[in-house]
C-alpha cells in the first residue's frame, strides 16, 4: 500500500497538535518535516526544538528532509528525533559515510536528489538507502508546479532497485495533488509526501485514504 507523509510546512505552526492528532486519524503513516537554513535553499523553515516537541506529541514516524549545507554536521542532533533521516546529494556532505552514520545511530536514511541531477549519480549508494526521495519541485517552498521529468527518475530509480534486488521506498515531494499523484505511483513512488494538498484539503481523511489506495498501473 501507498504510504502518505503530509509535509507540516503546509501546517499551522501554532495549531500543530490537533494536526498532528487530525493526521494520526487520517491513516497517515509518518510525518514529513523540511528543515531548511537559508543556504541550501532560499528559505528558512526550523530546526531541533520544534521537531523534538512535535516528536513528544505524535507516536507517527518523523521523516526529516535536511535542506541543509554540509548536514553530516548534524546528523546526531537530527538522529534523536527522527526515524528516517533523509540529506541532498547536493548538499556537500560525503555520502556514504553519512548514510553510514545515519543507519548507525538507529535512523532510516533517505537519499534526497534535486530535479536536475541524475538518478544515475546515485547508484552507487542504493545499498545503503532505506529510501531515496525525488524531489519534484526546487526544494524551498510548499505549493510549487510538479515537474514531470520526476517521474522518468522515479522510473529509473524503480528499475535500478528491481535489477539490484533492493527494496527501496521510493518518495516523491512537491506538487503532489490528486492527478500527479497518480502519475507518481504508476512511475514507482512508494511514498507520497504531500503539503498544501492535504493540509488545505476540506475532508483530510477521504484526501489520505485516496492517496493510499492508489495502485500502480502497468501499460
Ligand atoms: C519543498 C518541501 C516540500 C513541500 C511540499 O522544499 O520539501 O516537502 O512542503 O509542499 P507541497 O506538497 O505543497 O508542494
Ligand atoms: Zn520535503
Amino acid at each position: 500500500m501507498i504510504k502518505v507523509s503530509p509535509s507540516i510546512l503546509g501546517a499551522d505552526f501554532l495549531n500543530l497538535v490537533p494536526q498532528l492528532e487530525i493526521m494520526k486519524a487520517a491513516g497517515t503513516d509518518m510525518i514529513h518535516i523540511d528543515v531548511m537554513d537559508g543556504n541550501f535553499v532560499p528559505n528558512i523553515s526550523f530546526g531541533m526544538p520544534i521537531i523534538n516537541s512535535i516528536k513528544k506529541h505524535t507516536t507517527l514516524p518523523l521523516d526529516v528532509h535536511l535542506m541543509i549545507d554540509q548536514p553530516h554536521r548534524y546528523i546526531k542532533d537530527f538522529a534523536t528525533a527522527a526515524d528516517i533521516l533523509g540529506f541532498h546529494y547536493e548538499a556537500g556532505s560525503p555520502v556514504r559515510s553519512t548514510l553510514t552514520e545515519i543507519r548507525k545511530l538507529g535512523c532510516k536514511t533517505c537519499l534526497t536528489i534535486k530535479p536536475k541531477t541524475e538518478p544515475s549519480e546515485i547508484f552507487e549508494f542504493l545499498e545503503l538507502c532505506d529510501m531515496v526521495l525525488v524531489m519534484s519541485v526546487e526544494p524551498g517552498f510548499g505549493g510549487q508546479s510538479f515537474i514531470m521529468n520526476s517521474l522518468q527518475k522515479l522510473s529509473t530509480l524503480k528499475a535500478e532497485c528491481e535489477k539490484r534486488n533492493l527494496l527501496v521506498d521510493l518518495e516523491v515531494d512537491g506538487g503532489i495533488n490528486a492527478e500527479t499523484a497518480v502519475l507518481a505511483v504508476n512511475a514507482g513512488a512508494t511514498v507520497l509526501v504531500a503539503g498544501n494538498y492535504i493540509f488545505n484539503s476540506d475532508n483530510i481523511a477521504e484526501t489520505v485514504k485516496c492517496l493510499k489506495s492508489l495502485n500502480p498501473v502497468h501499460p
